[in-house]
């Protein structure tokens, strides 16, 4: 079988987003537009793909280095004359080393929806030698906005923008998806000579279905998958979409998501089965929950990876860290970056931890700050504790070593360490490191002075006149 390349036309500004950032590269479920486009046009087989950009540029091509390396390249349309002039910027690199019988592959950039299977199927109507093109059609009640397919028979013999339509030919129904497949020799053939004879005194690479003379196959899909963005409220819309398939997938795969409606679980993330993913749950990048977990209501994590059988409890966010398994988390706890939480340890309400770790069965369950700490295992934090990581300079590291019990309200000013086993009383500011075993006290001894309560009420009340 002859290769397949794919052309992705993304040169244009996206006006009606209004944005400083390209259309293409909005993200939709954590993955921006083109991504989705260019995984989908991977799926049905293209080795290569050129994307045209234009507007913005430097952003998507730095994207597309990222995120697909070497099987995307880019070509530069610097001025938009449409889309017929894209596909002829495109199309030397798109010839380099293919014969003309190669089959070209070309889509729009903005229909995030594509599936891989229906550019599949074009590349497969292509099997027929004789054939210049395929293209995908589809049908709405209204097709405003669309060009519309031209049918002479039963032949696909025109593609009119509505703009160029007359009154009559909008009241067609079925619409041109812009997503085909054409003989690479069709192109170098016909592209050179589009002229910008319409409305909008463009070069439009729809006229190439008018001189294939009723030689194109055209293969009809579900108008929700090519549907394209042209503002913010259809961004959203069609990521509620593929959000909903995203969290679906994991229903059938043994996760409970309560309600696939109130989550945003982005694409790339991994869930083991029987975990619950309860409502506002939002996860994130490079996020890997394990099995048997509790994600509990309006938990944010965002490259975290979770071992088994944890609980987060409500309301806790996280960002790049690892919990390990049956760890506790939350309610309300802050886990910043680097933070490394051990087997069955517990880390509570309004707790931050940042580039911290904490051993296994250690426990920080309340108002707490762990900046910059290697917290061994079954250490006991107390309510109020703070690790004082920064002297306004530099950070230092707080070091408390196994079976350590460090008292309510105590501050540690790093660089310190508590040794084994070693116990710091209520209410201490640690300085100095305390040796294994020891206890250390750093409180003012405590005065009773009787009676003096009433007294000082007294004389506060008559000062007060
Ligand atoms: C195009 C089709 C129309 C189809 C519709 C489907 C043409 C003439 N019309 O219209 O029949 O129903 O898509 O969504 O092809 N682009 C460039 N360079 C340009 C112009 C466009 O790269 O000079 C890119 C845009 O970034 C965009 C895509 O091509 O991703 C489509 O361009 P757009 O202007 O949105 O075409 P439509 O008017 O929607
Ligand atoms: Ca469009």
């Amino acid at each position: 079988m002859s290769s397949v390349t794919a052309v992705v036309l993304a040169a244009g500004k996206g006006t009606r987003m209004k944005s400083a950032l390209p259309k293409v590269m909005h993200t939709l479920a954590g993955r921006p537009m083109i991504h989705w486009v260019v995984r989908a046009v991977l799926e049905a087989g293209a080795e290569r793909v050129v994307v045209v950009v234009g507007h913005g540029r430097d952003k998507v091509e730095a994207y597309l280095k990222g995120a697909f390396g070497e099987r995307v390249e880019t070509v530069v349309q610097e001025e938009q004359r449409g889309t017929g002039h894209a596909a002829q910027v495109a199309l030397p690199a798109v010839s380099r080393g293919l014969d003309e019988d190669s089959v070209v592959l070309v889509t729009a950039g903005d229909t995030p929806c594509l599936r891989g299977a229906d550019l599949r199927a074009l590349v497969d109507a292509m099997g027929d030698p004789t054939r210049a093109m395929a293209m995908l059609v589809a049908t709405l009640p209204d097709a405003t906005g669309y060009g519309r397919i031209l049918r002479r028979d039963a032949d696909v013999v025109g593609v009119k923008e509505h703009v160029d339509c007359s009154a009559e030919e909008r009241a067609i129904r079925e619409f041109n998806p812009a997503v085909y497949a054409f003989r690479l020799g069709y192109l170098q053939k016909n592209l050179p000579g589009l002229q910008p004879n319409n409305a909008q005194g463009e070069l439009y690479l729809t006229d190439l279905v008018a001189r294939a003379n009723g030689a194109v196959a055209d293969r009809p899909v579900d108008p929700a998958t090519v549907e394209g963005i042209n503002d913010r409220a259809q961004l959203s819309a069609l990521e509620a979409r593929i959000l909903h398939g995203l969290a679906r997938r994991h229903q059938l795969a043994g996760v409970t998501v309560r309600d696939p409606r109130a989550v945003e679980i982005h694409d790339g993330v991994e869930i083991g089965e029987d975990t619950v993913i309860e409502r506002g749950v939002v996860l994130r990048g490079a996020t890997r929950v394990g099995r048997g977990c509790t994600i509990d209501v309006g938990c944010v994590l965002t490259n975290v990876v979770v071992e088994d059988g944890v609980t987060m409890k409500p309301y806790s966010v996280a960002t790049d860290s690892r919990v390990g398994p049956k760890a506790q988390i939350g309610p309300f706890t802050h886990l910043r970056p680097a933070s490394d939480i051990g087997e069955s340890a517990h880390v509570g309400n309004f707790v931050e931890v940042k580039k911290t770790s904490l051993g296994r069965g250690s426990k920080a369950n309340h108002l707490a700050y762990l900046g910059d700490g290697v917290v061994g295992e079954d250490v006991n934090v107390g309510a109020g504790t703070i690790f004082c990581n920064y002297d306004g300079f530099k950070k230092h590291v707080t070091t408390l070593d196994d079976g350590s019990f460090i008292g309510s309200d105590t501050q540690l000013i790093a660089p310190v360490r508590v040794g084994k086993g070693a116990y710091v009383a209520t209410g201490t500011t640690i300085t100095r490191d305390v040796p294994d075993g020891a206890l250390a006290i750093g409180r003012t001894a405590q005065q009773n002075k009787e009676g003096y309560a009433d007294r000082l009420r007294a004389r506060l009340k008559s000062q007060k006149k």
